[in-house]
């Protein structure tokens, strides 16, 4: 496999593969099969779990990488086909990316959304261009749509704490954050537990409800797996039963690229923040789930952070070995 874009670059057979190795690889760190290997980070946006996993992945399974941050050590770079480069950004993803390819065996990118265009940041236009210029093999560590290695590790952590894959019941739910954010964690979550099998449910105000696009394709994913999407702004109805509460914000996509507009609709529903109480209608032992960094009492409570449902640190664990076992597919001499 050459490049990991999303979840749907895993065949199911594939999936098994890499989730069954993650668990290997969590109980027996000590392999070395990228021995000798290099791993280009680029983060064109901030991380801690994903920077940090990825590091320590790669050292631990033998290999070394380098990490370029642009505009912070390194050159700004500039991303659109066609720009008259007058401004800031003084070199081109058409030069950096094959150049970089020349020091590294594999490329692994960060690069949001431009945050002004729906289709084209739910195209994911940027990240497929920049992965077209690789020549090496190239991982999404989150794109203006998708975010795959976390999908990878939430769908470990569910397993780990044996969230039936049929049956099980998935809530993805809006929650306030004083800002627009993207679409790129909740469609992979979304799609992530639709793919599982389970029953979900994306619980969100009126107006917050997800681009029909992610819809369709969860869906879609669902039947295939003889799960159900189902969508409603009713949180009571929304929790009954629930295995799982998965709380993140997203933009109201009317509104996409009017933050300022958005900001008004967005301000009355700080009361979206999670509490201990929207678990009353769940089943007791619902476990509480983010991709993090999360706003404490903004987008959920200390209660419920700090309490026994919350598995949020389990799953940046799990971004290891998950991102290990994926870097052994592509780059083991298995995967090569
Ligand atoms: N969940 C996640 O990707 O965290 P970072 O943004 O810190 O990498």
């Amino acid at each position: 496999m050459k490049r990991f874009l999303d979840l749907d670059d895993l065949d199911d057979q594939r999936l098994e593969a890499v989730l069954a190795r993650a668990g290997e690889l969590e109980h027996r760190p000590s392999t070395r099969p990228l021995s000798g290997r290099i791993v280009a980070l680029l983060f064109m946006n901030p991380s801690l779990r994903t920077l940090a996993s990825m590091q320590a992945g790669v050292a631990q399974l033998g290999g070394s990488s380098f990490v370029i941050s642009p505009g912070t050590g390194s050159w700004k770079l500039e991303m659109r086909d066609g720009a008259v480069m007058d401004g800031d950004a003084v070199e081109h993803v058409r030069e950096a990316i094959p150049v970089l390819g020349q020091y590294a065996d594999a490329m692994a990118v960060r690069c949001f959304e431009s945050g002004a265009d729906l289709a084209e940041d739910l195209s994911d236009g940027v990240i497929r261009a920049m992965a077209s210029l690789s020549p090496v093999p190239f991982i999404n560590l989150e794109s203006a749509a998708s975010h795959p290695c976390q999908a990878l590790g939430d769908w470990k952590t569910l397993d780990d704490f044996r969230v039936p894959r049929r049956g099980g019941k998935f809530v993805l739910s809006w929650a306030y954050h004083p800002k627009a954010l993207p679409y790129a964690v909740p469609a992979s979550a979304l799609a992530m537990a639709a793919r599982r099998g389970m029953h979900v449910t994306v619980l969100r105000p009126d107006g917050f409800e997800l681009p029909a696009a992610i819809m369709t394709r969860a869906r879609a994913l669902a039947a295939r797996s003889g799960g159900t999407v189902e969508e409603t702004s009713d949180r009571n109805a929304g929790m009954e039963g629930a295995h799982v509460l998965y709380a993140k914000s997203w933009t109201a996509p009317s509104l996409y690229g009017r933050p300022e507009e958005e900001a008004k609709v967005r301000a009355p529903l700080r009361e979206w923040c999670v509490a201990e109480s929207w678990f009353e209608a769940a089943r007791p032992e619902a476990k509480f789930m983010h991709c993090l960094p999360v706003r404490r009492n903004v987008k959920v409570t200390d209660e419920v952070l700090d309490g026994p449902r919350s598995v949020v640190v389990r799953e940046a664990a799990n971004r290891l070995y998950a991102q290990k076992a994926l870097l052994v597919e592509m780059l083991g001499e298995e995967g090569a």
